[in-house]
């Protein structure tokens, strides 16, 4: 039976990445009727320094994200991750079934620990291990995320071969990655080689959920690009990054294809084309932020919202943790 789990770590604003890459589709699941879990990650989040009252105000306001955005918390389950135990206790086994040579390989640890890996949490390094067990703690068999999560699905799926292999079992399931739109990779706004990340020090490099008309406008004003104009056809974006990103962008949030947009668009300037860019983003954000806005005032209904999401999580959860540690030998009594 399928069922869809995936998760966004409260460890800074959402951006234009997280939505179209990643709630976009959490929302396009639900209302296909698959049963669908979303988790605020916050273990995860804490891998790196979190300043406690920081991690509490975005834990809050991801939830209102996800809800502002079209997430239902009666057809979803939602929920913070620490609020069901059963994650942690998960990713001990796993700690126990990942090889410290998969860890090290893994490219987000490299970026993110970089030369000074003697200096980095341990739960840094055993970041896709708690993230397999998010996962598989819900035998989910399809996980929407964008692209640069794609090596830590694909460990997930060697933690599940290994378990099973190891215990003699067909208990976890290989789950699917589901990497698919026009923006499972949004760019920097100021290099179109690099990533749109919530940790970019140029907060000009990313647009926030929270931004407003004059500011999403401002930013893709300023946007980088190119001189040349835009190509009818998206063979005329090889090797232009940068053009490359805007038009993804447009497709993504007009629920077209890069093919549909230039069609339309081929032989604008950019000089055009970021008006209409700008007009369409404030046109799909800012309901979503005048949304997140009015519900950050009831911040103990957001609570309530967690806690109940996170009682029907551990109800699904806690038998197959209980089966996982029968499996290993751990006495229940
Ligand atoms: P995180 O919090 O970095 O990002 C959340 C989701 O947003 C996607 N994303 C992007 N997509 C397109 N373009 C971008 N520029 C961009 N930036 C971020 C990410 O791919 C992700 O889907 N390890 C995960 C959180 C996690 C998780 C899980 C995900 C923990 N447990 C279980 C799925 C299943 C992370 O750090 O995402």
């Amino acid at each position: 039976t399928p069922r869809v789990f995936s998760g966004i770590q409260p460890s800074g604003g959402l951006t234009l990445g997280n939505y179209l890459g990643a709630i976009k589709r959490f929302v396009q699941m639900q209302d296909s009727g698959t049963p669908t879990i979303y988790c605020v990650v916050d273990l995860h989040a804490i891998t790196v320094w979190q300043d406690p009252a920081a991690l509490r105000r975005q834990t809050r306001e991801l939830t209102a994200g996800y809800i502002a955005a079209g997430l239902d918390p009666a057809r979803s389950i939602l929920f913070n991750q620490s609020q069901v135990p059963e994650h942690a206790q998960l990713a001990w086994i796993f700690n126990c079934v990942a090889r410290m040579g998969w860890m090290g390989r893994m490219t987000q640890w490299k970026d993110k620990a970089g030369k000074n890996a003697e200096n980095a949490s341990l739960g840094l390094f055993a970041y896709p291990a708690l993230m397999a067990a998010d996962i598989l703690l819900y035998h989910a068999t399809h996980v929407p995320v964008g692209e640069d999560q794609k090596q830590h699905l694909e460990l997930t799926r060697d933690v599940a071969a290994k378990f099973n292999h190891d215990y003699g079992v067909d208990f976890f399931p290989i789950t699917e990655p589901v990497i698919e739109g026009a923006a499972t990779r949004v760019m920097s706004l100021r290099d179109g080689s690099k990533k749109m990340s919530k940790s970019d020090p140029s907060d000009a490099s990313r647009i926030n959920m929270t931004d407003d008309a004059d500011t999403i406008a401002k930013k893709i004003r300023k946007a980088k690009t190119d001189p040349e104009a835009l190509p009818s056809e998206a063979a005329g974006l090889e090797g232009r990054p940068d053009a490359r990103n805007l038009v993804n962008i447009y497709a993504a949030l007009s629920d077209s294809t890069v093919d549909a947009v230039l069609r339309d668009v081929g032989g604008k300037q950019f000089s055009e084309f970021k008006p209409m860019l700008a007009d369409l983003a404030v046109a799909r954000l800012s309901p979503i932020s005048t949304e997140m806005a009015r519900l950050m005032q009831d911040p103990a209904e957001i609570d309530r919202i967690l806690g109940d999401g996170a009682a029907r999580a551990r109800a699904i959860a806690s038998p197959i943790l209980q089966k996982t540690y029968e499996i290993v030998g751990m006495i229940r009594s």
